[in-house]
Protein backbone atom coordinates (compact mmCIF):
# COMPACT_ATOMS: atom_id res chain seq x y z
CA UNK A 1 0.00 0.00 0.00
CA UNK A 2 1.13 3.44 -0.71
CA UNK A 3 1.71 5.20 2.32
CA UNK A 4 0.18 8.86 0.66
CA UNK A 5 -2.75 7.11 0.01
CA UNK A 6 -3.49 5.35 3.61
CA UNK A 7 -6.86 7.00 5.51
CA UNK A 8 -6.18 9.18 8.72
CA UNK A 9 -8.11 9.49 11.71
CA UNK A 10 -8.55 12.23 13.95
CA UNK A 11 -11.18 12.17 16.27
CA UNK A 12 -14.32 11.49 14.28
CA UNK A 13 -12.85 12.66 11.13
CA UNK A 14 -10.89 10.00 8.40
CA UNK A 15 -9.17 11.92 5.13
CA UNK A 16 -9.21 9.57 2.58
CA UNK A 17 -5.53 10.04 2.11
CA UNK A 18 -2.50 11.68 3.44
CA UNK A 19 -2.41 14.74 1.25
CA UNK A 20 -4.02 17.84 2.51
CA UNK A 21 -3.86 21.22 1.03
CA UNK A 22 -2.71 23.62 3.10
CA UNK A 23 -4.33 27.21 3.95
CA UNK A 24 -3.87 29.65 0.93
CA UNK A 25 -4.61 33.02 1.09
CA UNK A 26 -6.70 34.33 -1.97
CA UNK A 27 -6.48 37.83 -1.47
CA UNK A 28 -10.06 37.93 -3.24
CA UNK A 29 -12.38 38.82 -0.59
CA UNK A 30 -14.90 41.51 -0.94
CA UNK A 31 -15.19 42.83 2.76
CA UNK A 32 -14.15 39.53 4.44
CA UNK A 33 -16.96 37.94 2.66
CA UNK A 34 -16.20 35.08 -0.21
CA UNK A 35 -16.95 35.25 -3.65
CA UNK A 36 -17.22 33.13 -6.85
CA UNK A 37 -13.60 32.89 -6.54
CA UNK A 38 -13.12 31.07 -3.61
CA UNK A 39 -15.97 28.73 -4.80
CA UNK A 40 -14.72 27.59 -7.80
CA UNK A 41 -11.29 27.43 -6.43
CA UNK A 42 -11.67 25.27 -3.28
CA UNK A 43 -14.44 23.14 -4.74
CA UNK A 44 -11.60 22.54 -7.68
CA UNK A 45 -8.72 21.73 -5.17
CA UNK A 46 -11.60 19.20 -3.54
CA UNK A 47 -12.28 17.88 -6.60
CA UNK A 48 -8.56 17.24 -6.95
CA UNK A 49 -8.39 14.44 -4.94
CA UNK A 50 -6.56 15.79 -1.30
CA UNK A 51 -7.93 14.45 1.77
CA UNK A 52 -7.72 17.52 3.77
CA UNK A 53 -8.65 21.21 2.21
CA UNK A 54 -8.39 24.41 4.56
CA UNK A 55 -9.65 27.29 3.64
CA UNK A 56 -7.45 30.32 3.82
CA UNK A 57 -6.65 32.26 6.52
CA UNK A 58 -9.60 33.82 7.32
CA UNK A 59 -9.73 37.12 10.01
CA UNK A 60 -11.64 37.05 13.34
CA UNK A 61 -12.25 40.60 13.23
CA UNK A 62 -11.49 43.50 10.66
CA UNK A 63 -8.43 44.04 11.66
CA UNK A 64 -7.12 41.15 12.19
CA UNK A 65 -6.66 41.02 8.12
CA UNK A 66 -3.75 40.91 6.49
CA UNK A 67 -4.60 42.71 3.78
CA UNK A 68 -8.37 44.35 2.51
CA UNK A 69 -8.74 41.52 0.48
CA UNK A 70 -8.57 38.62 2.91
CA UNK A 71 -11.53 36.69 4.22
CA UNK A 72 -13.64 37.15 7.57
CA UNK A 73 -15.68 35.24 9.33
CA UNK A 74 -16.53 38.14 12.33
CA UNK A 75 -19.65 38.27 10.73
CA UNK A 76 -22.76 35.97 9.96
CA UNK A 77 -22.96 36.59 6.45
CA UNK A 78 -19.77 35.83 5.95
CA UNK A 79 -19.73 32.69 7.66
CA UNK A 80 -23.45 32.23 5.01
CA UNK A 81 -20.98 32.36 2.50
CA UNK A 82 -18.11 30.05 4.09
CA UNK A 83 -21.02 27.28 4.24
CA UNK A 84 -21.11 26.97 1.03
CA UNK A 85 -17.54 26.44 0.83
CA UNK A 86 -17.46 23.51 3.28
CA UNK A 87 -20.63 21.83 1.53
CA UNK A 88 -18.64 22.08 -1.81
CA UNK A 89 -15.34 20.63 -0.36
CA UNK A 90 -17.55 17.80 1.24
CA UNK A 91 -19.33 17.06 -1.51
CA UNK A 92 -15.95 16.85 -3.28
CA UNK A 93 -14.86 14.04 -0.82
CA UNK A 94 -12.64 15.97 1.53
CA UNK A 95 -12.49 17.02 4.64
CA UNK A 96 -13.12 20.97 5.11
CA UNK A 97 -11.11 22.56 7.44
CA UNK A 98 -10.49 26.25 8.06
CA UNK A 99 -7.86 28.76 9.63
CA UNK A 100 -8.91 31.57 11.72
CA UNK A 101 -6.39 33.90 12.23
CA UNK A 102 -5.62 37.52 13.12
CA UNK A 103 -2.59 39.40 11.57
CA UNK A 104 -1.56 41.57 13.96
CA UNK A 105 1.40 43.88 13.53
CA UNK A 106 1.55 42.38 10.16
CA UNK A 107 -2.09 43.80 8.89
CA UNK A 108 -3.19 46.44 7.06
CA UNK A 109 -1.14 45.75 4.22
CA UNK A 110 -0.96 45.68 0.06
CA UNK A 111 -1.83 42.48 -1.73
CA UNK A 112 0.99 40.58 -2.31
CA UNK A 113 1.41 41.54 -6.24
CA UNK A 114 0.41 44.92 -5.33
CA UNK A 115 3.89 45.32 -2.96
CA UNK A 116 3.47 43.25 -0.39
CA UNK A 117 4.41 46.04 2.11
CA UNK A 118 2.11 48.39 4.54
CA UNK A 119 -0.87 50.68 3.14
CA UNK A 120 0.24 53.77 3.79
CA UNK A 121 -1.26 55.60 6.74
CA UNK A 122 -3.03 58.52 4.20
CA UNK A 123 -4.97 55.35 2.49
CA UNK A 124 -8.20 55.14 3.54
CA UNK A 125 -8.16 51.58 3.39
CA UNK A 126 -5.54 51.23 6.22
CA UNK A 127 -6.24 50.59 9.45
CA UNK A 128 -4.23 50.69 12.59
CA UNK A 129 -2.54 47.35 13.80
CA UNK A 130 -2.32 45.94 17.08
CA UNK A 131 0.25 43.53 18.79
CA UNK A 132 1.86 42.57 22.24
CA UNK A 133 4.38 45.46 22.00
CA UNK A 134 4.86 48.87 20.07
CA UNK A 135 7.31 47.14 17.57
CA UNK A 136 6.95 47.04 14.12
CA UNK A 137 8.29 44.15 11.84
CA UNK A 138 10.52 46.40 9.71
CA UNK A 139 11.95 45.68 6.34
CA UNK A 140 8.43 45.71 4.09
CA UNK A 141 6.13 45.99 7.05
CA UNK A 142 7.58 49.46 9.36
CA UNK A 143 4.17 50.28 10.88
CA UNK A 144 4.62 50.34 14.39
CA UNK A 145 1.45 48.58 16.02
CA UNK A 146 -0.33 50.02 19.31
CA UNK A 147 0.23 47.92 22.48
CA UNK A 148 -2.81 45.45 23.60
CA UNK A 149 -4.22 46.79 26.66
CA UNK A 150 -5.44 43.43 28.74
CA UNK A 151 -9.35 44.62 27.79
CA UNK A 152 -7.56 44.30 23.81
CA UNK A 153 -6.58 40.85 24.85
CA UNK A 154 -9.91 39.45 25.94
CA UNK A 155 -11.90 41.39 22.84
CA UNK A 156 -9.48 39.17 20.32
CA UNK A 157 -9.65 35.78 22.68
CA UNK A 158 -13.39 36.35 22.11
CA UNK A 159 -13.04 37.35 18.48
CA UNK A 160 -11.34 33.60 17.93
CA UNK A 161 -13.76 31.93 19.94
CA UNK A 162 -17.06 33.67 18.21
CA UNK A 163 -15.44 32.96 14.82
CA UNK A 164 -14.91 29.36 16.11
CA UNK A 165 -18.29 29.03 16.65
CA UNK A 166 -19.49 30.62 13.42
CA UNK A 167 -17.22 28.05 11.37
CA UNK A 168 -18.31 25.03 12.91
CA UNK A 169 -22.33 26.31 12.41
CA UNK A 170 -20.76 26.94 8.45
CA UNK A 171 -20.03 23.44 8.25
CA UNK A 172 -16.38 22.92 9.47
CA UNK A 173 -15.43 20.00 10.68
CA UNK A 174 -10.91 20.55 10.63
CA UNK A 175 -10.39 24.28 12.73
CA UNK A 176 -7.12 25.48 12.50
CA UNK A 177 -5.43 28.06 14.80
CA UNK A 178 -3.09 30.12 13.22
CA UNK A 179 -0.14 30.82 15.72
CA UNK A 180 2.37 30.65 13.19
CA UNK A 181 4.02 33.52 10.51
CA UNK A 182 4.85 36.23 12.61
CA UNK A 183 0.88 36.98 12.93
CA UNK A 184 -0.58 37.83 16.25
CA UNK A 185 -0.39 34.82 18.03
CA UNK A 186 3.07 34.12 17.44
CA UNK A 187 3.96 37.35 18.00
CA UNK A 188 3.08 37.10 21.78
CA UNK A 189 5.40 34.01 21.71
CA UNK A 190 8.50 35.58 19.84
CA UNK A 191 10.93 37.48 21.58
CA UNK A 192 11.65 39.62 18.50
CA UNK A 193 7.97 41.02 18.94
CA UNK A 194 6.72 40.63 22.66
CA UNK A 195 8.25 43.04 25.02
CA UNK A 196 5.51 43.36 27.86
CA UNK A 197 6.21 43.23 31.31
CA UNK A 198 2.84 41.86 32.82
CA UNK A 199 1.34 38.59 32.83
CA UNK A 200 1.34 37.58 29.00
CA UNK A 201 5.58 38.52 28.54
CA UNK A 202 8.84 37.64 29.78
CA UNK A 203 9.31 34.29 30.38
CA UNK A 204 8.18 31.48 28.33
CA UNK A 205 5.17 30.70 30.69
CA UNK A 206 4.24 34.41 29.88
CA UNK A 207 4.56 34.64 26.18
CA UNK A 208 2.65 31.35 26.02
CA UNK A 209 0.19 32.69 27.53
CA UNK A 210 -2.44 34.24 25.07
CA UNK A 211 -1.77 31.19 22.73
CA UNK A 212 -2.84 28.54 25.38
CA UNK A 213 -5.78 30.83 26.76
CA UNK A 214 -6.52 31.40 23.18
CA UNK A 215 -6.68 27.55 22.73
CA UNK A 216 -8.54 26.77 25.53
CA UNK A 217 -11.10 29.14 24.88
CA UNK A 218 -11.73 27.88 21.51
CA UNK A 219 -12.04 24.08 22.67
CA UNK A 220 -14.74 24.70 25.18
CA UNK A 221 -16.77 25.58 21.94
CA UNK A 222 -15.29 23.69 18.98
CA UNK A 223 -16.93 20.46 18.93
CA UNK A 224 -14.55 17.67 21.40
CA UNK A 225 -15.20 14.56 18.46
CA UNK A 226 -13.30 17.06 15.95
CA UNK A 227 -9.96 17.91 15.04
CA UNK A 228 -8.39 21.29 16.55
CA UNK A 229 -5.08 21.97 15.04
CA UNK A 230 -2.62 25.22 14.99
CA UNK A 231 -0.20 26.21 12.96
CA UNK A 232 2.40 27.23 14.61
CA UNK A 233 5.81 28.57 13.62
CA UNK A 234 8.49 26.50 16.30
CA UNK A 235 11.76 27.69 14.21
CA UNK A 236 12.81 31.22 13.40
CA UNK A 237 15.64 30.79 11.78
CA UNK A 238 17.66 33.34 13.78
CA UNK A 239 20.52 32.29 15.43
CA UNK A 240 18.72 30.84 18.59
CA UNK A 241 17.13 27.54 16.69
CA UNK A 242 17.98 25.19 19.31
CA UNK A 243 16.41 27.33 22.28
CA UNK A 244 13.03 28.40 20.48
CA UNK A 245 12.54 24.80 19.31
CA UNK A 246 12.90 23.54 22.70
CA UNK A 247 10.16 26.53 24.13
CA UNK A 248 8.21 25.61 21.08
CA UNK A 249 8.22 21.72 22.31
CA UNK A 250 7.22 22.22 25.96
CA UNK A 251 4.56 24.80 24.64
CA UNK A 252 3.29 21.88 22.06
CA UNK A 253 3.00 19.30 25.31
CA UNK A 254 0.57 22.09 26.95
CA UNK A 255 -1.19 22.81 23.64
CA UNK A 256 -2.04 18.98 23.68
CA UNK A 257 -2.92 19.21 27.65
CA UNK A 258 -5.19 21.54 26.66
CA UNK A 259 -7.05 19.65 24.02
CA UNK A 260 -5.32 20.33 20.44
CA UNK A 261 -5.23 17.34 18.60
CA UNK A 262 -2.71 17.69 15.66
CA UNK A 263 0.34 20.38 15.09
CA UNK A 264 0.77 22.08 11.92
CA UNK A 265 4.56 22.14 12.14
CA UNK A 266 5.71 25.69 10.10
CA UNK A 267 8.14 28.62 10.83
CA UNK A 268 8.42 31.80 12.96
CA UNK A 269 8.81 34.50 10.07
CA UNK A 270 9.01 37.15 13.60
CA UNK A 271 11.63 39.06 12.10
CA UNK A 272 13.16 40.32 8.29
CA UNK A 273 16.69 39.30 9.59
CA UNK A 274 15.82 35.20 9.02
CA UNK A 275 18.58 33.17 7.46
CA UNK A 276 15.91 30.41 6.18
CA UNK A 277 18.25 27.67 4.42
CA UNK A 278 15.38 26.91 1.68
CA UNK A 279 15.53 23.42 -0.01
CA UNK A 280 12.94 20.89 -0.64
CA UNK A 281 11.29 19.36 2.61
CA UNK A 282 13.68 21.25 4.97
CA UNK A 283 10.97 20.88 8.18
CA UNK A 284 10.96 17.49 7.49
CA UNK A 285 13.73 16.99 10.63
CA UNK A 286 11.68 19.03 12.33
CA UNK A 287 8.25 18.17 12.36
CA UNK A 288 9.62 14.52 13.47
CA UNK A 289 11.11 16.04 16.06
CA UNK A 290 7.81 18.22 17.29
CA UNK A 291 6.13 14.61 16.94
CA UNK A 292 8.13 12.64 18.88
CA UNK A 293 9.45 14.94 21.92
CA UNK A 294 5.74 16.54 22.04
CA UNK A 295 3.95 13.04 21.33
CA UNK A 296 1.22 14.60 18.53
CA UNK A 297 0.44 13.90 15.23
CA UNK A 298 1.85 16.24 13.16
CA UNK A 299 1.74 18.05 9.53
CA UNK A 300 4.17 20.52 7.52
CA UNK A 301 4.70 21.73 4.36
CA UNK A 302 7.40 24.26 2.15
CA UNK A 303 8.93 22.62 -0.26
CA UNK A 304 7.79 19.06 -0.13
CA UNK A 305 5.69 18.45 -2.97
CA UNK A 306 7.92 15.67 -5.16
CA UNK A 307 6.05 12.93 -4.82
CA UNK A 308 8.52 9.95 -3.97
CA UNK A 309 9.53 12.40 -1.00
CA UNK A 310 5.99 13.39 -0.29
CA UNK A 311 5.33 9.60 -0.25
CA UNK A 312 8.78 8.68 2.01
CA UNK A 313 8.01 11.21 4.95
CA UNK A 314 4.70 9.50 5.64
CA UNK A 315 6.48 6.05 5.66
CA UNK A 316 8.83 7.10 7.35
CA UNK A 317 6.28 8.34 9.86
CA UNK A 318 8.31 11.85 10.16
CA UNK A 319 4.64 13.47 9.67
CA UNK A 320 1.21 12.39 9.36
CA UNK A 321 -0.06 14.29 7.00
CA UNK A 322 1.79 16.24 4.25
CA UNK A 323 0.70 20.02 3.33
CA UNK A 324 1.31 20.49 -0.63
CA UNK A 325 0.48 23.69 -1.22
CA UNK A 326 1.44 25.78 -4.44
CA UNK A 327 1.96 22.78 -5.83
CA UNK A 328 -1.74 22.61 -5.51
CA UNK A 329 -2.11 26.47 -7.23
CA UNK A 330 0.04 24.67 -10.35
CA UNK A 331 -2.00 21.63 -10.87
CA UNK A 332 -5.33 21.05 -8.56
CA UNK A 333 -5.29 17.76 -9.62
CA UNK A 334 -1.77 17.01 -7.91
CA UNK A 335 -2.42 14.02 -6.06
CA UNK A 336 -3.80 11.84 -9.41
CA UNK A 337 -0.41 13.37 -10.56
CA UNK A 338 0.90 11.81 -7.55
CA UNK A 339 -0.95 8.27 -7.86
CA UNK A 340 0.63 8.02 -11.38
CA UNK A 341 4.59 8.96 -10.27
CA UNK A 342 3.82 5.82 -7.63
CA UNK A 343 2.09 3.54 -9.50
CA UNK A 344 -0.44 3.76 -7.11
CA UNK A 345 -3.56 1.09 -7.99
CA UNK A 346 -5.37 2.96 -10.62
CA UNK A 347 -4.65 6.29 -10.46
CA UNK A 348 -7.79 8.14 -12.04
CA UNK A 349 -9.62 7.23 -9.07
CA UNK A 350 -8.18 9.46 -7.25
CA UNK A 351 -10.39 11.76 -9.42
CA UNK A 352 -14.13 11.90 -8.98
CA UNK A 353 -16.00 9.57 -11.39
CA UNK A 354 -16.35 12.10 -14.49
CA UNK A 355 -13.07 12.42 -15.03
CA UNK A 356 -11.85 8.88 -13.09
CA UNK A 357 -14.05 7.08 -15.77
CA UNK A 358 -11.86 8.40 -18.98
CA UNK A 359 -8.62 8.47 -17.35
CA UNK A 360 -8.67 5.15 -16.20
CA UNK A 361 -6.52 2.58 -17.55
CA UNK A 362 -8.63 0.18 -18.16
CA UNK A 363 -10.66 2.96 -20.65
CA UNK A 364 -8.15 5.84 -21.39
CA UNK A 365 -7.41 4.80 -25.30
CA UNK A 366 -3.16 5.22 -24.72
CA UNK A 367 -2.98 3.32 -21.65
C1 LIG B 1 -0.63 32.21 -2.06
C2 LIG B 1 -0.26 31.71 -0.69
C3 LIG B 1 -1.04 32.05 0.39
C4 LIG B 1 -0.74 31.56 1.67
N1 LIG B 1 -1.59 31.83 2.70
C5 LIG B 1 -1.41 31.20 3.89
C6 LIG B 1 -2.40 31.25 4.89
O1 LIG B 1 -3.50 31.78 4.68
N2 LIG B 1 -2.14 30.66 6.07
C7 LIG B 1 -0.98 29.97 6.30
O2 LIG B 1 -0.78 29.44 7.39
N3 LIG B 1 -0.04 29.86 5.33
C8 LIG B 1 -0.25 30.42 4.13
N4 LIG B 1 0.65 30.23 3.12
C9 LIG B 1 1.73 29.25 3.29
C10 LIG B 1 1.26 27.89 2.74
O3 LIG B 1 0.23 27.36 3.54
C11 LIG B 1 2.41 26.87 2.67
O4 LIG B 1 2.93 26.68 3.95
C12 LIG B 1 3.52 27.35 1.76
O5 LIG B 1 3.02 27.64 0.47
C13 LIG B 1 4.63 26.32 1.68
O6 LIG B 1 4.17 25.10 1.16
P1 LIG B 1 4.50 24.72 -0.36
O7 LIG B 1 5.98 24.74 -0.50
O8 LIG B 1 3.90 23.36 -0.55
O9 LIG B 1 3.84 25.75 -1.21
C14 LIG B 1 0.40 30.74 1.85
C15 LIG B 1 1.21 30.44 0.75
C16 LIG B 1 0.87 30.89 -0.51
C17 LIG B 1 1.73 30.49 -1.68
Amino acid sequence: MTALFTEFSLKDVTLRNRIAVPPMCQYSADDGHTNDWHLAHYTQLARGGAGLVIVEATAVSPEGRITPGCTGIWNDAQAEGMAKIASAIKKAGACAGIQIAHAGRKASANRPWEGDDHLADSDPQSWQTIAPSAVAFGANLPKVPQAMTLEDIERVKADFVAAAKRAKKAGFEWLELHFAHGYLAQSFFSVHSNQRDDQYGGDLAGRSRFLLETLQAVREVWPENLPLTARFGVIEYDGRDEETLSESIHLTQQFKQSGLDMLSVSMGFSTPDANIPWGPALLAPIAERVRLEADIPVASAWGIDEPNTVNQVITDQQMDLVMVGRAHLANPHWPYHAAKILKFDDPAWVLPAPYAHWLSRYHAPDS
